[in-house]
């Protein structure tokens, strides 16, 4: 049997929490599917940095070079800055390991109650495809004059060719293989430089990818028809900033941040892939045992997939619908009652 080296990194908070669960769910598809998984836990985390002055070790990065692929709970509690612990530990292994396509799907199940009057069950399956490695999140800029009436903090978004070209290429590739269309998020009326120039890029590669229907949309429309309309998207690809706050909308249009997954991809495979729920360590929660898991779970999925166990995976959201369409257990953020354990035990009971 295939054995696959999986870097685990649970994190901070709730992070802790919705990683055995996956890990749980895992376990029970390899016996099923021929496959073993060996797991190397890592301790990094805010509690380390509070500790040690460092989220992870100086050589961390080398460390999980070797791994198949790395499952991560969630980065970022009260007592360390947020840009300290995320810049000290998930961005650079987004960067490092190249990965920069944040693949970020979502579906409203069935058994979804969803805040929003347009998202019927079955009718909402899209995905976003996250640029992960540039854009808005850049280290150029800086901070003067602090406390001074004339402080100023700058910071530049950076775009370059090869950094789009090869996100849009996933992206229409992507589409193309799913419902054909492919929306791109863009606020090419306000931001003068970078946007145009991604729009331009998007024109050019569309040019190859004629089986595709595309159209654009500006950044502040695109969230409020995600709202009214998102049975009407398949793939939306979108900038750094950009994506991050869709795919909390959207995960929000699906019923709860805690079912959205994210795969961080190095494509190339020249380097570990990354998995992780798109939420947070929820600080608010921690500790309470009432996590959804789902998130981490369906991330575990897209990893079974990542690594050649598309079968494995399947049975994996196959569940998940299970679990919300023939039962009335859920955790508190889906309106129920249920426990993190609860929850994934009855899920688990349904694989
Ligand atoms: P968050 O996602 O942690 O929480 C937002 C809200 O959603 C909270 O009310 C929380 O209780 C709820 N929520 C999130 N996940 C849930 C789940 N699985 N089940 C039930 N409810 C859930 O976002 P935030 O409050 O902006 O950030 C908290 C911390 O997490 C910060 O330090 C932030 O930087 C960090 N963060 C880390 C990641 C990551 O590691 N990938 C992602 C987002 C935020
Ligand atoms: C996410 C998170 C991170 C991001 C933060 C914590 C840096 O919000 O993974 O969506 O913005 O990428
Ligand atoms: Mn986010």
């Amino acid at each position: 049997t295939t054995n696959h080296r999986i870097a685990l990194i649970p994190g901070d908070g709730i992070g802790a929490e919705v990683l055995p669960p996956a890990q749980q769910v895992l376990d029970v598809l390899g016996r099923r599917h021929g496959f073993s998984l060996s797991y190397t836990s890592y301790d990094w985390s805010c509690e380390r940095y509070l500790r040690e002055g460092a989220m992870m070790p100086a050589d961390g990065i080398d460390q999980l070079r070797e791994a198949d692929a790395i499952l991560l709970g969630a980065v970022g509690y009260p007592g360390v800055p947020d840009h300290v612990s995320l810049w000290g530990l998930l961005i650079p292994i987004r960067r490092s390991f190249r990965q920069y396509v944040n693949l970020r799907p979502i579906r409203v199940f069935e058994g979804i109650d969803s805040p929003v009057r347009g998202a019927r069950p079955g009718e909402v399956d899209v995905v976003v495809v996250r640029e992960n490695m540039e854009g808005e999140y850049s280290e150029v800029g800086g901070r003067l004059n602090s406390g001074f009436p004339d402080e100023i903090a700058v910071q530049e978004a950076v775009f370059t060719r090869a950094g789009v070209t090869r996100l849009l290429d996933y992206a229409f590739t992507l589409a193309s293989q799913r419902g054909g269309r492919l929306t791109s998020a863009t606020k090419s009326n306000g931001i003068i430089h970078t946007m145009p120039f991604w729009d331009q890029l998007v024109t050019e590669r569309a040019a190859s990818f004629p089986q595709v229907a595309w159209d654009q949309e500006h950044i502040d429309a695109l969230a409020a028809k995600f709202v009214l309309e998102p049975a009407r998207f398949d793939v939306v690809v979108a900038s750094n900033l950009f994506g991050d706050i869709l795919s909390d909308l959207a995960a929000a249009v699906a019923g709860s941040i805690g079912i959205a997954p994210a795969a961080n991809l190095n494509p190339e495979r020249d380097f570990p892939s990354m998995f992780e729920p798109v939420h947070g360590s929820a600080p608010d929660i921690a500790g309470q045992g009432i996590a959804n898991p789902l998130g981490a779970i369906w991330s575990a999925a897209m990893m079974l997939d990542h690594l050649g166990h598309p079968a494995a995976a399947r049975d994996i959201t196959d569940a998940i619908a299970a679990v919300l369409a023939k039962t009335d257990v859920r955790t508190r953020d889906l309106g129920g009652t249920a426990t993190t354990a609860e929850f994934t035990d009855k899920l688990i009971e349904l694989l």
